[in-house]
């Protein structure tokens, strides 16, 4: 491990769950933090509760957004040394009844956002040999029945993944991926209670996780002593991944 001081990170999808978890400990190894929410009463609740980090507000889905942010990013501290791809919907939906709004809301969030948000860091990044960490999902390489368009939304971040850990290699990005199972967050609470129990009950680990126990693995990928890992979607799962 070496120090994060002088290390600017962004955590995107910061207001709660996973995204939350992972600002408070990437604040407390010592990086500067940003972390973007969408809205304006999550942005006001997250600077009561850690005051110690940088808040922005944007929508991912917009690139002007996440250009905006980035702005204020160079502005203040003029570097970005890793970019945390956190943001994400999950909405269960057979495909028999998923609407077509729920449809392009996942892939606008968790696939165009993730992109515009990348493209918008990239010269930053690129200036900081910096690297990327996507949060995927177990349902991003499992198939998942009743759950196929999330799937599919955290498949394209796997292979975004793979594909950008060689197209940035040469500038000294590196990229890689962790991919979480069933987890204790707002937006796991938000399903359904038999939705919930079918999922944790797919774990060998036998519970859900908590969202310090995802954050501390993306704390880990972005140490500045992680040098020489790209390419890896980490899965942490509980073994859910492997049956
Ligand atoms: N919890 C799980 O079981 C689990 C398992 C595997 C993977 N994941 C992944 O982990 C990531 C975090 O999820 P979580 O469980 O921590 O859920 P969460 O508590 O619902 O957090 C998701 C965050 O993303 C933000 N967000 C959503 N759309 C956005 C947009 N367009 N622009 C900016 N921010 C946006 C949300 O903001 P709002 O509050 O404004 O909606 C919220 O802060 C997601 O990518 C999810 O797919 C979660």
């Amino acid at each position: 491990m070496r120090s994060f001081q002088d290390k600017a990170v962004l955590v995107t999808g910061a207001s709660s769950g996973i995204g939350e978890a992972a600002v408070a400990q990437l604040r407390h190894a010592g990086a500067t933090v940003f972390g973007l929410v969408r809205r304006t009463d999550a942005l006001e609740a997250s600077k009561a509760s850690h005051p110690d980090v940088r808040w922005l507000l944007g929508d991912v889905t917009r690139p002007d957004d996440c250009s905006a942010a980035m702005q204020v990013v160079l502005d203040q501290v003029g570097r970005l040394d890793v970019l945390v791809n956190n943001a994400g919907i999950f909405v269960y939906g057979s495909l028999e009844n998923i609407s077509e709004q729920s449809i392009r809301n996942h892939f606008e969030t968790n696939v165009l956002g993730l992109i515009f948000m990348t493209q918008a860091a990239l010269p930053a990044l690129t200036a900081s040999r910096g690297s990327i960490i996507n949060v995927s999902s177990a349902a991003g390489h499992k198939a998942v029945p009743g759950n196929s368009i999330y799937g599919a939304t955290k498949a394209a971040v796997e292979s975004l993944t793979t594909s950008w850990a060689l197209e940035l290699a040469p500038k000294g990005i590196r990229v890689n991926a962790v991919s979480p199972g069933p987890t204790e967050s707002a937006g796991f609470a938000k399903m359904t209670a038999r939705d919930r129990e079918e999922t944790v009950a797919q774990v060998p680990l036998g519970r859900k996780a908590s969202a310090d126990e995802v954050a501390h693995w993306i704390v880990a990928i972005a140490d500045p002593g992680s040098t020489w890992m790209t390419g890896e979607n980490l899965r942490i799962d509980g073994g859910m991944s492997l049956i």
